[in-house]
């Protein structure tokens, strides 16, 4: 049920099948009824498109991207591109891609949100270069299709930053979500999504940022300087790590006798509220870009405030 909603929305023509209690990684591919021979696990009518799995990861990159192009393309393509609008407020339903390297609690508070109606936006693909992580076993448990990115060499399923930038655009993906995506963001992936990738880091950036800042590091570093508050740092990414311009950030108190453990619990539980109320915003089109280049959230309940 959880799947069919978070899979069924942006295509509103499509049936989907859902595939239970995969532990493999697995490719997804739109297969077309009319052009495929029916199987038991597909639904087979006119229009309709039926999800398959195809095989666990272990082909190869670029045959990935053809799986992704359908068969019947423009037909299917067609039904993949749908723009579903809140018929309210007309504002397009939006698909979005999630990085992960870690265990995903981020990822999975963003999806829960998602199944409960309070984004308006749809996780249209996991991006992981752990393809054993927590996150990307959340993913597969959900029917999430799973790209594996960077390149590796003993991985020729995993994809080159051309092939995950074509890849994402098959998926209609609007923004992008670093969740504990540990690797660096390359320059065309930054230059193909301007404005439209965010990252999740624990600390009140600009401090305890940069390369090496990264998991318990940096919640060690925040107890070691006597910092009295941290929290976590919502931004936008460019080429480098933890510099992009500042979206939203929640102070969290460091206490005296802190460990690094406490304070990294205390900072992921704002983190998953965090991550929701921007990607909310960001999915009902409530980022405005100040004009110093600062950008700044619209409230919802009242459109003159901003923060
Ligand atoms: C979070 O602390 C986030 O700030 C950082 O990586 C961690 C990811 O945690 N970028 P999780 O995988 O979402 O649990």
């Amino acid at each position: 049920m959880e799947a069919r909603r978070s899979l069924s929305r942006p295509y509103s023509n499509c049936v989907v099948t859902p595939i239970r209690n995969l532990k493999k990684p697995y490719f997804l591919s739109l297969l077309s009824s009319s052009s495929s021979s029916p199987s038991s696990s597909q639904t087979v009518s006119p229009n309709r498109v039926s999800f398959k799995t195809l095989y666990p990861i272990s082909s190869k990159s670029e045959s990935f991207i053809n799986r992704l192009q359908c068969r019947n393309s423009s037909h299917e393509l067609n039904a993949v591109s749908d723009d579903i609008e809140d018929p309210r407020t007309g504002i397009r339903r939006k698909n979005l891609a999630v990085f992960v390297s870690g265990g995903g609690s981020n990822f999975r508070s963003i999806h829960e949100a998602v199944l409960r109606g309070l984004v308006h936006g749809d996780i249209a693909v996991l991006v992981t270069n752990k393809p054993g992580c927590g996150g990307a076993e959340y993913a597969r448990d959900n029917n999430i299709p799973v790209i594996l990115f960077p390149k590796m060499k003993e991985k020729p399923e995993s994809l080159s930053a051309n092939d995950l930038v074509t890849a994402l655009r098959r998926y209609k993906v609007d923004f992008i979500l670093l969740a504990g995506y540990l690797k660096l963001i390359p320059i065309e992936l930054v230059q193909a999504y301007p404005r439209s990738i965010l990252n999740i880091h624990p600390s009140l950036l600009p401090a305890f940022g940069g390369k090496g800042y990264y998991g318990m590091k940096v919640h060690q570093a925040v107890i070691a300087s006597g910092a009295r508050y941290s929290g976590p740092t919502i931004h936008f990414v460019d080429e480098h790590y933890d510099t992009g311009r500042i979206l939203a950030q929640r102070v969290v108190p460091v206490v005296a006798n802190d460990t690094s453990d406490e304070l990294a619990a205390r900072v992921l539980q704002q983190e998953h509220q965090l991550y929701v109320e921007v990607a909310t915003a960001l999915c009902e089109d409530r980022i405005v870009w100040r004009e110093d280049g600062v950008p700044l959230i619209r409230s919802k309940e009242n459109p003159n405030d901003y923060s």
